[in-house]
């Protein structure tokens, strides 16, 4: 599917044409007309995205000799820019990567708690939680880790980062058109954007938005140009850093001078497992994805859920079963192992996961009031985008700012929108956050301490060869997405486009529901209803980007269909 974006003022489009001299690493396609691109094949790379415009960037840089490192940090960097309820500068991220060498590795660069953060820092006066506070405005705001992500994967692109940030400093600058689902979902935040800012963003328009409509930010520019010339100490310190701590005091947020200066990205030891004969490379905490995704697959290894077949009431109610005790663990074990001592290589076994599923009974509900954490000594506006090249480099990032648009706060004279990330610690034990997730101790705020996630970067070796790059966005959904796109592949030997696109559903132990998409078969909630299961229709599951390596070598890129992602290949 093919969808044509084009501005409503040609005379801009000719300007911008126009304006200066093309240098190689300049924006090569033209931001006030594109095309959304659902499927793209090619045998030199590949990007799936959010947004056509970040998928075109990366997919220059690689034609412009960089591999898919330069590729991911270039798309990260203009989903900065275009992508404004989810690309960021001002939150933080998980990047796996795979290299041609085969070596694989992780970067962790999830925002932390200020140094000044404390763990009843969102209870009022009589202990209640007050989820406003962790969900909106300058309190909710972690430490931003994006860019010092960014300079971290730096070491193992080929290009400067001042040719990987020129496309996003022009983007800002010169701006581009809004699709129609960003202006609606601009105009839908237009009160907090008003009510959470001190200083007007350029979000904001009296007016309102619509599809065609030019976006330029030229704050934001400034900030993408001092960090293409002062690197990480252009976002952590100087005039980005005094605009951060400034905006701050203006409305009682905590972020410190120190907080930025001392923010480290950190390159952690990924988690590989083996699925059968594939190999899955994935992100350890703080995603709980490095121990849910391992913990599911292999509960679901020794099931013949390929017999059962796709979408079966038998297969979905295998699949709940798992999901609900994996999720059971998560809200007690998992935390930031930096601070908190997590069972990983226990929860992460297959013998973990064959006790697990001792109680497992076919065909009837289970109960999250029976199915507790195993016994052993825990808006969805997050993005995710999947990049490989010719070479063999596969790179799988998930990117957040927590909540749509963040905490809706825009750091004045800086143009880029702080995280609402501190709301995925548990505030106080028992009590759901943004995505109704409960956690314990284990996931407590503390000073410098990396928040539970739920992103999972992965990637699927076969052979030891990139095999599927992929990931989502979707809070809470995003391991059982992923987990579900895995066994849609891996099981049910879907096309990588079927297995993204079609109806996904989430348990995630409390609440104790089955969710399904809107396009979720009736006869199926039906069978499941019988079972004793409640089902809950919601709205669409998550923005899976798929990249799929074929034996001949070509290169499947697969963007998801609920979105304006856009996958892009040559
Ligand atoms: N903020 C969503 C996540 O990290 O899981």
């Amino acid at each position: 599917m093919k969808t044509v974006f084009s501005c409503t003022f040609p005379l801009v489009i000719l300007l911008y044409a126009c304006t200066g001299p093309r240098s190689a690493a300049t924006v090569q396609f033209n931001p006030y007309e594109y095309t959304i691109q659902k499927k793209a094949t090619g045998s030199n790379g590949a990007v799936s995205s959010a947004h056509p415009l970040a998928s075109e960037t990366g997919i220059n840089i690689m034609k412009q000799g960089g591999n898919a490192i330069d590729a991911a940090i270039a798309t990260q960097l203009a989903l900065a820019v275009v992508y404004p309820s989810a690309g960021n500068i001002g939150g933080g991220g998980f990047t796996v990567i795979h290299l041609a060498n085969g070596k694989n590795l992780t970067i962790d660069y999830r925002e932390k708690a200020p140094a000044t953060a404390h763990r009843d820092m969102y209870l009022d006066a009589a202990g209640n939680a007050q989820t406003q506070l962790s969900q909106n405005g300058h309190l909710a705001a972690g430490v931003p880790g994006a860019v010092a992500g960014l300079f971290s994967c730096l070491q193992y692109a080929s290009l400067p980062i001042s040719k990987l940030i020129q496309p996003a400093i022009e983007l800002a600058e010169k701006g581009f058109v809004l699709t129609e689902s960003e202006a609606r979902h601009l105009n839908n935040i237009q009160p907090a954007l008003i009510k959470y800012n001190t200083v007007t963003p350029v979000f904001v328009k009296a007016a309102g938005w619509k599809k065609g409509d030019t976006l330029v930010q030229q704050d934001l520019a400034n900030t993408l140009k001092r960090i293409r010339d002062k690197g990480m100490a252009g976002f952590y310190e100087g005039e980005t850093a005094r605009l951060i701590v400034d905006e701050m005091k203006r409305a009682n947020g905590i972020i410190s001078y120190e907080d930025l200066k001392n923010y480290q990205a950190k390159e952690r030891e990924p988690v590989v497992f083996d699925y059968k004969t594939y190999k899955v490379v994935t992100m350890p905490l703080p995603s709980s994805g490095g121990v849910l995704l391992p913990m599911m697959m292999h509960m679901i290894e020794d099931q013949p859920v390929k017999q059962y077949g796709f979408q079966s009431a038998r297969a979905v109610q295998l699949m709940t079963e798992i999901e609900r005790r994996a999720y059971a663990d998560r809200a007690k074990f998992l935390g930031d192992v930096d601070f908190y001592k997590v069972p990983v290589k226990k929860l992460s076994s297959k013998e973990y996961a064959v006790e697990r599923m001792k109680d497992y009974k076919a065909e009837t509900a289970g109960s999250s009031k029976t199915t507790q954490a195993g016994l052993i000594p825990e808006s969805e506006e997050t993005t995710h985008f999947s990049v490989y090249d010719k070479s063999g480099n596969a790179v799988s990032v998930t990117t957040t700012l927590n909540g749509s648009y963040g905490s809706r706060t825009v750091v004045g004279g800086a143009g880029f929108l702080l995280n609402n990330e501190m709301d995925d610690f548990s505030i106080k034990p028992g009590v759901p956050n943004l995505y109704g997730a409960v956690g314990g101790d284990v996931n407590a705020i503390a000073p410098g301490k990396r928040m539970l996630s739920s992103m999972t970067p992965t990637i699927v070796l076969k052979d030891n060869k990139p095999f599927l790059v992929v990931g989502t966005p979707g809070g809470t959904t995003i391991t059982t997405s992923v987990f579900q796109t895995l066994v849609n592949i891996l099981e049910f030997d879907m096309s990588a486009e079927d297995a993204v696109n079609k109806p996904k559903f989430h348990h995630q132990w409390l609440p104790d529901e089955i969710f399904v998409e809107p396009d979720f078969p009736q006869a199926v909630r039906q069978q499941l209803q019988q079972m004793g299961y409640k089902v809950t229709q919601r709205g669409p599951i998550g923005l899976t980007e798929v990249i799929r390596i074929n034996a001949n070598g070509s290169i499947e890129a697969i963007a998801d269909k609920r979105g304006d992602d856009s996958a892009n290949s040559y």
